[in-house]
Formats: C-alpha cells, sequence, structure tokens
C-alpha cells in the first residue's frame, strides 16, 4: 500500500516541478528546486523506510558501528556507508577488522599538499580540482563520507591541526572550502565540514571551553561553514570542545539553532570521535549520529523508558541519516577508478596545489633561481631526506614519496652534496646552502612556535656561516623565524607538500616555476604578539603525544576569544604590531603593476551592487601570476571594525608587459558588520576605502567611497 502512496506523492511532486518550470523561472530557482525535489523524494523515501525498520533497528542506525561505518541493515536491502579521513587525501585505514580491510583498502591513495598549502594557492577552481581528485579515489575505495574539509580557523599558529585547515581569513576561507564542497561531491562523496565549531586548538582538545561571542562567531568562523552548506555539503561533524558553556555535539544552541536553523542545513549531522557525553541532551540537541559507537546513547533504552526521549526523536535523527544518503545516492554509486592514468591526474593536480602553494617569503639579490655560478650546493637539514606530513587523522602515507634530496640530485646532479650535520668548514666552503627545516604537527595537540632545538640550531648554523643560505621551512602553519630571517638570502614555505611537492619545489629552486603562493595565514614575530597568546591556562605547557587518559582527567578549561573578531591580521593591524610575514604575501620572479582604479556604485541604490576595477601588468621579464587582494575599510562605524577586510581575490597569469583588467563585484553583505542583536547582516551607510593590492600590507592602489 506504502508504495502507491509514495507514487502519488512522487507524481505530484514531480508535476509541480514542471509546472513551474514551464512558467519559466529563473535558472537559479530551478535548481533550488530540483535540489528540494531531491530531497523531498529522498524524504519520503526515508519515511516509508522507516515504517519497516523495529524500534531496536531504528536505534542501531544512529550508532556508529565498527568505527568508520553507518550499519547496514540487509534485510531491507541497506548497505553499510564507510567512512575516512580527510581533506588532504585518503587515509587508508590499517586498523579495520580483516574483512573490512579486503573490501575497502585502496591499493593506493594520492597524498595531496596539505590543505594550508592549497588555501596558499588562492585558488577556487584548483581546490575544486583537488576535492574531486580526493572524492574520486573516495569512489574508488567505496567511501561514502569524506571526514572533510576540515574548515576551522588558523586562530593561533601553535594549534597542531592548523594544517588541515585553510587558515585564518573568513573570505579565503570561504572561497576555498565552497569549491572543495562542490569537488568532492560531483563524485557522489559526501564532503562533511568539520569541527563545528570554535575548535581551533588541539591543546586537550576535549577540555576546552570556547567563549566567545555572536559577532566573532559570524564574522570570523561560521562563514567557511555557511560557504560550505551553500555549496551543497551534505554533513557537518560537531567538534570536541564545549562553545560557551555545552559540549558542541550535545548542544540545542549549536546544532538546531546556529546550524540547522540560521545556515540551513538539513544534512547529516555527526559527533567527532567520543566527543559527547550525555544521551539525553544529544536526542534533543539535533545532532543525527554518535561516531564511533554508542557511549552518550549506551542507556538510549532507559531513557526512552523513562519517558526522557521519546522514539520520535531517535526516528528524527536515523531519517536524517537516510535521507542524506539517499538524496547524494550512495548506494547507487559505482567503483569506476581502478584505471591508472586517473592516479596519474590526481598526481598531476597534487604538482599543480604544490607549484602554487610553495611562497617564496625572501629572496634577497635573487638568489632564487639558484644560477649556474653556484657550483657547489650544500644540502643539509632533516626535511632534505624525509618528507613531513601532518599526523592523526587527516594522515595520507601516498605512494611515490619524492624526497627532496633525490629531486635535487636530479636536477643539479653533482653540484649537490648532502651532509647530514655539516661543519662550519663545510658550510663556508659552499657556494649557496640549502637548510631544509620544520615541525611535525599532529592532530591530538598543540606544538610550539619556536621550532624544536635541533632546527633551530641547524638553522643558525648555516645563516652564521653562509651568506648564500636559503631556508625551507616544511610546516602546517606559522613558526618563529625571527632569530634568523634577516641573515638568510632567501626563504621558502613549503608547508606540506605531500607525496610530490618535493619536485614543485625545486622546480622553482632551479626556475622552473615561478612561485605564485601567497600566505592565507599572518607569520607573527613572536607567539606573545599574537592574537591567541595566553590561550593555555596559567602555567601549563604545551604536550605532544597521544595522552587520552592524562586528556580527559585534565580539568574543563576556558579559552577567552577575548580578541573578538580581531583575528589574523585584523589583530596585528589594530594593535600596530609588525609581523615578520603579512596575510597574503608572497614573492614571484617577476613583478607586477597596478593601476586604473575605478569604482562604480551606481548600481548601489538598486542593486545593492559595487563595480572595483583596475589593471595588473606583468613589468618583469618572465611569466607570472600574482593574486590580487582587495580590502574594504568601513571608515565611520558605531562599532569597532578590522581595518581591513578582505572581500574579493582573483588570480591573474600574465606575459611579460601584458595587462589585464580585474573586475571585482562587491555586494551589501561586503560592507556590512554582523549586528547580534537582530541575528542578522547590518549595513551602515557611510564612508568607504577600498584597497587593492599584493598583500594585506603591500596596498598599491585605494580609493574612498560614499555609500
Ligand atoms: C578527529 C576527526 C576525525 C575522526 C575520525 C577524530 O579524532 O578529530 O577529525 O574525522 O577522528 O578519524
Amino acid at each position: 500500500m506504502y508504495k502507491y502512496v509514495i507514487l502519488f506523492i512522487v507524481v505530484s511532486i514531480a508535476f509541480s516541478f514542471f509546472y513551474s518550470q514551464m512558467k519559466g523561472q529563473s535558472v537559479k530557482k530551478e535548481k533550488e528546486q530540483f535540489q528540494s525535489l531531491s530531497f523531498k523524494l529522498a524524504d519520503t523515501k526515508a519515511d516509508s523506510l522507516l515504517t519497516l525498520m523495529t524500534q531496536d533497528e531504528i536505534i542501531s542506525l544512529v550508532e556508529g558501528d565498527r568505527s568508520f561505518f553507518i550499519r547496514p541493515f540487509p534485510r531491507l536491502n541497506l548497505p553499510e556507508v564507510y567512512m575516512t579521513d580527510a581533506t588532504g587525501g585518503v587515509h587508508i585505514r590499517e586498523d579495520l577488522n580483516a574483512d573490512d580491510m579486503t573490501k575497502y583498502r585502496l591499493q593506493k591513495s594520492t597524498a595531496f599538499p596539505c590543505p594550508l598549502s592549497l588555501a596558499a594557492t588562492w585558488n577556487p577552481k584548483l581546490s575544486y580540482q583537488y576535492a574531486e581528485a580526493v572524492g574520486e579515489e573516495c569512489r574508488a575505495g567505496g567511501i561514502g563520507i569524506l571526514l572533510g574539509p576540515g574548515v576551522n580557523t588558523y586562530r593561533v599558529s601553535q594549534c597542531g591541526r592548523n594544517f588541515e585547515y585553510f587558515g585564518e581569513d573568513p573570505f579565503l576561507r570561504a572561497k576555498m572550502v565552497s569549491a572543495y564542497v562542490k569537488g568532492v561531491q560531483s563524485t557522489g562523496t559526501i564532503a562533511t565540514l568539520k569541527h563545528f565549531v570554535a575548535n581551533n586548538t588541539d591543546y586537550y582538545r576535549r577540555r576546552s571551553n570556547s567563549l566567545l561571542d555572536e559577532r566573532t562567531l559570524n564574522e570570523i568562523y561560521l562563514p567557511p561553514f555557511q560557504a560550505g552548506i551553500d555549496a551543497g555539503a551534505q554533513a557537518v561533524m560537531t567538534s570536541y570542545n564545549r562553545l560557551n558553556g555545552e559540549w558542541c555535539g550535545q548542544s540545542e544552541y549549536v546544532i538546531n539553532g546556529i546550524l540547522r536553523k540560521q545556515l540551513g542545513f538539513q544534512g547529516l549531522v555527526m559527533t567527532d570521535w567520543w566527543s559527547v557525553y550525555d544521551g539525553e541532551k544529544l536526542v534533543q540537541s539535533g545532532q543525527d549520529l554518535e561516531m564511533p559507537y554508542a557511549v552518550a546513547l549506551k542507556d538510549v533504552h532507559q531513557l526512552l523508558q523513562e519517558g526522557k526521549i521519546r522514539i520520535e526523536d531517535i526516528k528524527r535523527m536515523a531519517k536524517s541519516i537516510l535521507r542524506t544518503c539517499f538524496v547524494m545516492k550512495l548506494n547507487d554509486r559505482g567503483k569506476n577508478l581502478s584505471d591508472s592514468t586517473l592516479y596519474e591526474n590526481h598526481e598531476l593536480i597534487a604538482l599543480q596545489t604544490a607549484r602554487e602553494g610553495i611562497v617564496l617569503l625572501k629572496n634577497e639579490k635573487n638568489i632564487l633561481p639558484l644560477q649556474e655560478n653556484k657550483k657547489k650546493i650544500l644540502v643539509t637539514g632533516d626535511y632534505a631526506v624525509k618528507n613531513a606530513v601532518g599526523g592523526g587523522s587527516a594522515f595520507v602515507k601516498g605512494y611515490n614519496n619524492r624526497l627532496m634530496l633525490d629531486e635535487l640530485k636530479k636536477e643539479f646532479g653533482d653540484r649537490i652534496l648532502y651532509v647530514e650535520n655539516p661543519n662550519p668548514d663545510q658550510i663556508q666552503s659552499a657556494d649557496a646552502v640549502l637548510c631544509a627545516i620544520g615541525t611535525e604537527d599532529s592532530e591530538g595537540w598543540d606544538r610550539p612556535f619556536a621550532l624544536p632545538q635541533d632546527q633551530e640550531k641547524k638553522v643558525e648554523d648555516c645563516v652564521n656561516n653562509n651568506p648564500n643560505t636559503i631556508v625551507i621551512v616544511t610546516s602546517g602553519g606559522g613558526i618563529r623565524m625571527t632569530d634568523w630571517n634577516n641573515k638568510a638570502k632567501a626563504v621558502l614555505y613549503a608547508w606540506y607538500g605531500g607525496q610530490i611537492g618535493n619536485k614543485a619545489l625545486i622546480e622553482i629552486i632551479a626556475g622552473k616555476t615561478n612561485p605564485s603562493g601567497k600566505l592565507p595565514i599572518t607569520i607573527e614575530k613572536e607567539f606573545k604578539d599574537s592574537p591567541g597568546y595566553g590561550y593555555l591556562p596559567e602555567g601549563e605547557i604545551l604536550y605532544q603525544g597521544w595522552h587520552e587518559k592524562e586528556e580527559r582527567a585534565h580539568p574543563l578549561y576556558d579559552i577567552r576569544y577575548t580578541e573578538g573578531i580581531f583575528v589574523g591580521y585584523r589583530w596585528y593591524e589594530k594593535k600596530n604590531i609588525e609581523p615578520l610575514y603579512s596575510f597574503g604575501f608572497g614573492l614571484s620572479y617577476t613583478s607586477f603593476e597596478y593601476g586604473d582604479l575605478t569604482i562604480g556604485t551606481d548600481m548601489f541604490q538598486d542593486q545593492g551592487k559595487v563595480e572595483v576595477s583596475f589593471t595588473v601588468k606583468n613589468i618583469g621579464a618572465r611569466r607570472g601570476s600574482e593574486t590580487v587582494q582587495l580590502y574594504v575599510q568601513d571608515v565611520e562605524c558605531t562599532v569597532p571594525r578590522p581595518l581591513k577586510e578582505l572581500k574579493g581575490f582573483a588570480k591573474v597569469d600574465l606575459e611579460p608587459g601584458q595587462s589585464n583588467t580585474v573586475v571585482i563585484e562587491l555586494t551589501t553583505k561586503d560592507f556590512s558588520f554582523w549586528n547580534p542583536e537582530t541575528k542578522d547582516w547590518f549595513f551602515e551607510k557611510g564612508t568607504f576605502i577600498i584597497q587593492v593590492g599584493s598583500s594585506s600590507k603591500e596596498i598599491k592602489i585605494q580609493k574612498q567611497i560614499e555609500l
């Protein structure tokens, strides 16, 4: 009988869809309607399936199974759904049981440059391709849900997971994340926005309580989640921390209030692994799925008996899980990636990401690209002979990993001399020194801003003994460079480059690739300069390594986001603190000239649009790409606002002498701030300055406008 009911509903929904189409709706409307049609169909299907399930089956659906699965129900033809991490490539799990290992083990997965490196490309198209490749590998491995992208904020340079995220700026993050979500989901793989919300440190991450106000939350921390949701992301993972007093994974304010009601999320919400404690709250919060298995929900039967929760609430959770899988047609997805040429393409995308993501921070006397006269090149440092990768769930092993030293030898032959621990004579006698230092960051703990002592000593030995030292930094975030930066002739920031990043790095050193990466973070001189300084409880020091038991015993502690909206460059500019390297900064082997700034405000009254156009010209001798950045300043305002807010950017590729006109359209929202009273963006008319430049610091052209 229920089949006929469904058929009737389907026919009437389809009829109303086509009818409205005939009436000539806009393309956007049609798309929205199509999405709502598939949502309604999936909703109906989920409803009917639930009628066939027993209460125990429904309960077991909302609890994770075997750590990384949504439970299967063979009698209902419902297959299991496998999920794995993460943003920078597929983490092939060694810890599945034997059967699952055989079923889900990909032979290999591409290790891409870390997401922070992707952010440094400032190239949303590349973000799409990168994510599409990750999604294709998921499909090949039968992975229905990718546990990424991680979209938290670079608030503290010490955070161990910065490498997994997209940097400090909400606008840049939103653009990169939106493209990422579309890329993954174009392959039929579900993207999971994580970790919701205000989860910006891994220091005793299960014990922290983030305290922040609504304006800060909305202006700095929510935009990439909103962008991901608008791009169609079907899953969200809540975080380990509390927000303003309650664990995010069981907080009604966070899930029903912010995520579902305010941001309009309709998909699947899951907890982070072992991050919730109270079954009753969890069920009422809007949460759908407890991972990796029932901990908070272990007493669910008792809660039902006591009337503290209702079976309807559990059904709502189960329905959300089923509906999401149906919306994405997870069960009909092919496994069509055994073809090795696809892996080759993925590696090319990884290579391109590294080419565009490596940032040249310093290049005195144009020591780079290295010239023929540098006959004897001394190479030293740990990361010349080992590839650092981010640790924890985001770890991706990769295959055919290329070492820096091997790539250098391929390029420069016997001009390369590698010495593990060179003495001053050896350093002095080289024509140039390449010193590869860095940090190995991981989920589970934060790491000091200062380099480990052995790394610091290595780099200081090099710069003190050879004026032609080129420092290559491998790290998942900013590090302290203050004591040697001035003495280094060049500094290249290589992040975690993935399996093929070193090829791109050596192309840059040899001049075969012109660097174009720009910092998605600010690098401070000293950690105490930064907005997050003081986030550790007084008197406590950082730890490293997995300390689960100790972690759970640690007292709960507050992280007060006292800097408010002043995160990253917003902070340094307001406080007038000079960082070592500014947000958006990065050098090229060519140079660019900016001009002809015109701003059209005529359309603002009627359509809320401002059109900014300007020219960029390559005035150097070689082809190169420039990321032009547009910042807005609200000059008169009733609330404190940053001196600059990024509201537009474009990457322009130019031949020598070539010039291009860039047009960036701004909307009312780009001039607005979040008003906690109305719970909406608020535009206040007045004077604004439009600033265009090559970094947050180097503004090349600007104009004042009245709106
Ligand atoms: C991490 C998540 C990850 C999950 C599953 C947790 O420890 O915080 O980001 O997706 O493990 O691997």
